[in-house]
This record gives C-alpha cells, sequence and structure tokens, in this order.
C-alpha cells in the first residue's frame, strides 16, 4: 500500500495525516495535496480506492500507509516504512479517532477500552515511533474536542463519557509532550475542530468540513512556540482544558 513520492517543489512541507480516508483526515489531505505538500496519508483499510482522484492529480505528493492505531505492531511497521522512505515530518496531525457512545447504565468496559486505545494509546505510540523524524521546529497537532474539556464539561448527561475520558487523557497527553519536545522547539497543540459534518459529527453539525478545514489550517499555518502545550479551538482561541 506505498508508492515512491518524488515531489520537486521546493517550498514543499511533509505532512503526515492519520485517518486520512473520510472526514476531517479527508479534508486535511486534499488541502494539503492542493497547497503543494507531500502528504503522507494513513488509513486502516486496504480499499484505497478513496484516494484514487488524488493519486491521479498529484501523483509525486502523495504516499498511502496503512496504520491500525490498536496495533503497537502496525505503529511500529510504519515507523519503519517512514525510516525506509527516508521521510522526516515538518507536521503531523494526529486526527484518526472514534467515538463508541454507551449511556451510564449501559457502560461497558470494551467501550472505553476501544475509544482509549484509539484515542490516546495509539497516538501516544505513534509519537513515540515516529519522534525520530520530526524536523526541528516541526508541528504536531492532536485532534482534541471540546468533549475532552474538564472545565467545560460539555453535554454530562449525554452518551459520550468514554469519548470524553479518552481525549481528556489525550489533552494530557499533549501538555506532556509538548513538554518533552520543547528543546527541539517542536510545537504540539490540542486543537478542537468544533462540531463538524462527517460520519463521527453527524448531518446536524454545525460546521461542514470545508469550514473547519479552512479554520484549522490557517490556524496551525501560524502556529509558533508561543503556542506550545495548549489547546485551542480551530479559529485558534486559546481553551480551557
Ligand atoms: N466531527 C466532529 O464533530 C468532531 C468533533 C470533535 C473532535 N473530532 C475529532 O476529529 C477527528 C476526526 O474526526 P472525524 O469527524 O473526521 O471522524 P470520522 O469521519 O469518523 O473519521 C475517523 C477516521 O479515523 C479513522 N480511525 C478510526 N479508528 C481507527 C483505528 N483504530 N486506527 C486507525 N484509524 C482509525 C477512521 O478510519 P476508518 O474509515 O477505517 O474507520 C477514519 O479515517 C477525530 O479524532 C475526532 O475525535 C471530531
Amino acid at each position: 500500500m506505498s508508492m515512491k513520492i518524488s515531489n520537486q517543489n521546493p517550498k514543499s512541507q511533509s505532512v503526515l495525516i492519520t485517518g486520512a480516508n473520510r472526514g476531517l483526515g479527508f479534508g486535511f489531505l486534499t488541502h494539503y495535496l492542493k497547497q503543494g505538500n507531500t502528504v503522507i496519508a494513513t488509513c486502516r483499510n486496504s480499499d484505497i480506492t478513496v484516494f484514487d482522484s488524488l493519486i491521479k492529480d498529484y501523483p509525486n505528493q502523495l504516499l498511502i500507509e496503512n496504520l491500525e492505531l490498536t496495533s503497537e505492531q502496525s505503529i511500529l511497521n510504519f515507523a519503519q516504512k517512514i525510516k525506509e522512505n527516508k521521510v522526516t515530518f515538518d507536521l503531523v496531525i494526529n486526527n484518526a479517532g472514534i467515538s463508541i457512545e454507551e449511556n451510564f447504565g449501559n457502560w461497558t468496559a470494551a467501550t472505553f477500552e476501544t475509544n482509549f486505545k484509539v484515542n490516546t494509546i495509539g497516538p501516544a505510540l505513534l509519537i513515540q515511533a515516529i519522534s525520530p523524524f520530526l524536523k526541528q521546529g516541526s508541528k504536531l497537532v492532536q485532534m482534541s474536542s471540546g468533549l475532552g474539556a474538564i472545565a467545560l464539561n460539555i453535554n454530562p448527561e449525554g452518551p459520550y463519557d468514554a469519548y470524553a475520558v479518552s481525549k481528556a487523557s489525550l489533552n494530557i497527553l499533549t501538555k506532556r509532550i509538548a513538554t518533552k519536545f520543547y528543546t527541539q522547539q517542536i510545537i504540539v497543540v490540542a486543537i478542537n475542530p468544533g462540531w463538524v459534518q462527517t460520519d463521527m459529527g453527524g448531518a446536524e453539525a454545525t460546521s461542514t468540513i470545508d469550514e473547519a478545514i479552512k479554520n484549522m489550517t490557517s490556524t496551525i499555518n501560524v502556529l509558533s512556540l508561543k503556542n506550545t502545550g495548549t489547546f485551542i479551538s480551530d479559529t485558534g482561541e486559546l481553551l480551557p482544558w
């Protein structure tokens, strides 16, 4: 599931996007390819026909790799591929995520575990595995959620408990990673995309994918080291943890 890339654009940045086959991930992918960047797009499905038109339009800019975030072996295999392809990253978007909903009264360990594996443990182990390939001054963006903010405690009656717990954990992971990477001037933030019309967000959501991607990519573009270790909205406002 991989191909060689040979982007000749001197201003090209190298961008990693997880969960790039649909939703916000696919929106980020399309945006960064259109801007002339090289994108390493990951998905967990071997059916990559979803990428066909992008491969046709951007044949020298797109590398597609398999990544299943619940598998440590898959994460290690991915890091090995990155090493073999001699790729280093200017921007990493830890986008892939899952939201399994369950109302209080019907909680199961399996639901808490799956949300936590995909939304917290997977990103943690991925960051560790690819850390040798992060450029000095690169950016690491963690797709969090307002539901993960303890200070906001959004919709506590809803069935989002396991998801909220996993994103709150992703938030403290973000803060800790920001400190570890500070000397390399790597900027690490958690971002809340807003409520977006994807499979996860549903049709009732308030933002389109295009709006959310426009806002988030503009925000990411102007991030500097003074923003590291913060939780921000799609438009770059500081959010409480
Ligand atoms: N949409 C919203 O309103 C909203 C709000 C707040 C935060 N977010 C966050 O934004 C991010 C993107 O959300 P979205 O709305 O675009 O979701 P989505 O449409 O449901 O897409 C989720 C993506 O994550 C991938 N994924 C799920 N489980 C995975 C696993 N075990 N290993 C690897 N990849 C996996 C999916 O791959 P498959 O196609 O193989 O399932 C898919 O590519 C998520 O982290 C989400 O929590 C979204």
